[in-house]
């Protein structure tokens, strides 16, 4: 043991559950803690310092960070002086309740204060005390530099944060806190600062981005053009949509700037059923979210779509399970990420007394992806023999990796590594995961 290396003092590793949102936060902790001196590692057993960035959103949340930090076990026995937080939505959704039950862990970090985690943190080290740092601000305006360490070809910027839509399952708005949209020009400047870095496509996230809203200048279709026309970005995309605030002048934003714009919208359905959609509080009935949709395509007829869905939300009929179902005929979904309901602490749902057993959840999700695996086989068929503008992102053992305009990720041989460049690729053979193609 003795001629083994120990861990770096200020070594500082974090690992991370969930949305793109915590993959941007623990970035953003990441450089925070490196502007302090501390020195990122790839594993845990290098670091004195271990955050979970957790995710809350679906299943056994508690138990997940609970399971992780028994791992490091004998890494805090060896080292007594490393550090275990918790960050992200389970840090704020439990708070200080999180050291009780887990004795081991030494700080909770909630969403609305990375900013202080350097500070936070230090003080756990020099006062060997354990802390909690988990309040919304609810005052000050969301003013943020994306801080990115090494920027590759694609980056997310966030845009807006919280929630303020309150669907009945879900726990964002509790954990994510109101909604605040950062300031057009903000995000711009940001934009264009990581083109100067190399960076060729941004994704602008926020949970609900057609509600971004910057006090005087304008909306998410404004940002959009903006981010467009002011910077040297070459491709765009954004998540996540909401079909209740989903518009037509954002089509036709799209449409007019479809050269940076890429023409991928991932547009959460949740539900095929009308009225489990009004219980779940989304603000759309089934026919009106199928007019967005045809609203889209007018508009944009190469246009790719992919969403969410919940099985087994309270209430849901073996009918209203089979509304679901029939939509995927209807609306040509290239990806769904469907998942079964699970009641989150907080919610309306979670409260509703017709929730349906777990076996009955299990089979219709089954039922749900056997039907879209069997449709997404046709849909990657019509890709043989096209030719796609591709962005390469990686080059590994002479293959190229990138993706299209439409998101889908394609694979083609090269003496060249390419990356960063667009390569017009022609596909040979399509799955509906990965395609795969030559140079044109
Ligand atoms: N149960 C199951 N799925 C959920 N999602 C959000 N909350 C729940 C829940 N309580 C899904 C929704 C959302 C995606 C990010 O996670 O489909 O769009
Ligand atoms: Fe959750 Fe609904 Fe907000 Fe999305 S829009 S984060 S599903 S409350």
């Amino acid at each position: 043991m003795e001629n083994e290396a120990q861990p770096e003092l200020k070594g500082v590793y974090i690992s991370t559950y969930g949305c793109q949102m915590n993959v941007n936060d623990t970035e953003r902790m990441y450089s925070l803690l490196e502007m302090d001196n501390y020195t990122p590692v790839t594993s845990a057993d290098q670091a004195r310092t271990i955050i979970i960035n957790s995710c809350s959103v679906r299943e056994k949340p508690v138990h997940k960070v609970r399971s992780e930090v028994g791992r490091y076990r004998k890494l805090k026995d060896q080292y007594p002086d490393l550090k275990i937080g918790v960050a992200g939505c389970v840090a704020q959704q439990e708070k200080a309740k999180l050291l009780k039950d887990i004795p081991m862990l030494d700080f909770v970090i909630g969403t609305d204060n990375i900013d202080e985690l350097p500070k936070v943190l230090n003080e756990v080290k020099s006062e060997n005390e354990k802390k909690v740092q988990a309040k919304f601000d609810h005052q000050s305006a969301y003013s943020v530099e994306t801080l990115i360490r090494n920027p590759g070809i694609a980056s997310f910027v966030n845009i807006a944060k919280g929630c303020d839509n309150f669907c009945t399952f879900c726990v964002v708005p509790f954990t994510r806190g109101r909604e605040r949209s950062r300031t057009l020009q903000e995000v711009v400047a940001d934009v264009q600062k990581l083109t100067e870095r190399g960076v060729k496509e941004v994704t602008l996230l926020g949970q609900n981005v057609n509600s971004y809203l910057s006090s005087c200048e304008g909306n998410f279709a404004h940002l959009l053009k903006a981010v467009s026309e002011q910077t040297d970005i070459e491709r765009i995309r954004y998540t996540t949509s909401h079909p209740k605030d989903f518009n037509e002048e954002l089509v036709d934003v799209m449409n007019s700037h479809n050269a940076k714009v890429c023409e991928y919208i991932h547009l959460p359905v949740q539900s095929g059923n009308t009225e489990i959609l009004a219980r779940m509080n989304r603000g759309y009935s089934r026919e009106d979210y199928l007019k967005k949709v045809d609203m889209i395509f007018k508009g944009l007829p190469n246009a790719v779509l992919s969403t969410d869905i919940i099985v087994g939300f309270p209430g849901e009929t073996e009918a209203a399970f089979e509304d679901t179902l029939s939509l995927l005929d209807e609306v040509r979904y290239e990806t769904i990420y469907a998942f079964k309901y699970s009641p989150r602490p907080f919610t309306k749902a979670a409260r509703f007394t017709d929730q349906v057993p777990e076996q009955v959840k299990k089979d219709r999700l089954q039922r749900l992806f056997d039907k879209h695996n069997a449709l997404a086989f046709d849909y990657a068929k019509d890709y043989e023999n096209k030719v796609l503008e591709i962005l390469v992102e990686e080059f590994n053992d002479g293959v190229c990796r990138g993706r299209s305009t439409q998101n889908k990720v394609v694979h083609f041989k090269s003496d060249l590594p390419h990356i960063g460049e667009k390569v017009m690729v022609k596909i040979n053979t399509a799955f509906p995961q990965t395609l795969r193609g030559e140079k044109v």
